[in-house]
């Protein structure tokens, strides 16, 4: 999977992909991840991006051609399957979008700065717009990390062990359940018997339990059929 991220502040990107789990799908080849600088198409010298916004108010909005020029002259070997701008003015980022998303071939994220992007852009070019939270952002950059990783996790081989993330949170609507590593007592709080009994349908069936149970306690509304 190739995705582009479209930016003023390309820096903000340079640590996120380079560690961990992203930095082994990038060395498998897995995921390649092309980050921009928006101001390479700037409409003249001063690397200008951006302009008063029309109808008066503070803030600034990113101008249409930059964003079209770029957006062009990266399509040409290939168009995306998706361009999606980040912004809180959209609709939430979850796990299926995570999951829609790790079966793409090729993406473009937007990120937008000051007052957003010329409305223009979105009409024209945009295919999603994804939130990562009912909160404002200084930008889109730290939004964007958060999608390439969480469906940068999802590509086949990417994780370890491949069934891992088949049963995090989210997967099947359900929170996961508590885990446990040695020492079997610590400070004196045991862990739980079950999941040192060895009988996998039992753990299994405690697992489930526990997930619903979590999920009831901290998210209800997960539970409900509308959110399938
Ligand atoms: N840009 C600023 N805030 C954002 C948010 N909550 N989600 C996505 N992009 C953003």
């Amino acid at each position: 999977m190739r995705i582009d991220i479209l930016t003023v502040v390309p820096e903000l990107l340079d640590s996120p992909f380079s560690h961990s789990i992203l930095k082994r799908a990038k060395e498998r080849d897995l995921l390649q991840v092309y980050v921009h600088n928006l101001r390479k198409w700037a409409i003249n010298k001063h690397g200008q991006v951006d302009d008063y916004q029309y109808g008066g108010g503070a803030g600034m909005v990113m101008m249409c051609e930059p964003i079209a020029s770029a957006i062009d002259e990266l399509q040409e070997d290939g168009t995306f399957d998706e361009i999606i701008y980040v912004t809180p003015d959209a609709k939430q980022f979850n796990q299926k979008t995570a999951n829609q998303l790790s079966l793409k071939e090729k993406i473009l994220i937007i990120c937008g700065h000051y007052k957003g992007i010329d409305q223009r852009i979105r009409d024209q070019y945009v295919t999603m717009e994804i939130s990562i939270g009912d909160y404002v952002l200084s930008g889109g950059e730290l939004a964007a990390a958060v999608i390439v990783d969480a469906v940068g996790r999802l590509l086949p081989g990417v994780l370890n062990d491949e069934t891992s993330a088949l049963f995090d949170s989210f997967q099947d609507n359900l929170l996961a359940p508590p885990v446990y590593t040695r020492p079997e007592v610590w400070r004196g709080k045991q862990v739980p018997d079950v999941l040192l009994c060895g009988d996998p349908k039992r753990i299994d069936d405690w697992r489930y339990e526990e997930a619903v149970r979590n999920t009831r306690e901290k998210r209800p509304g997960l539970l409900d059929p509308d959110n399938a």
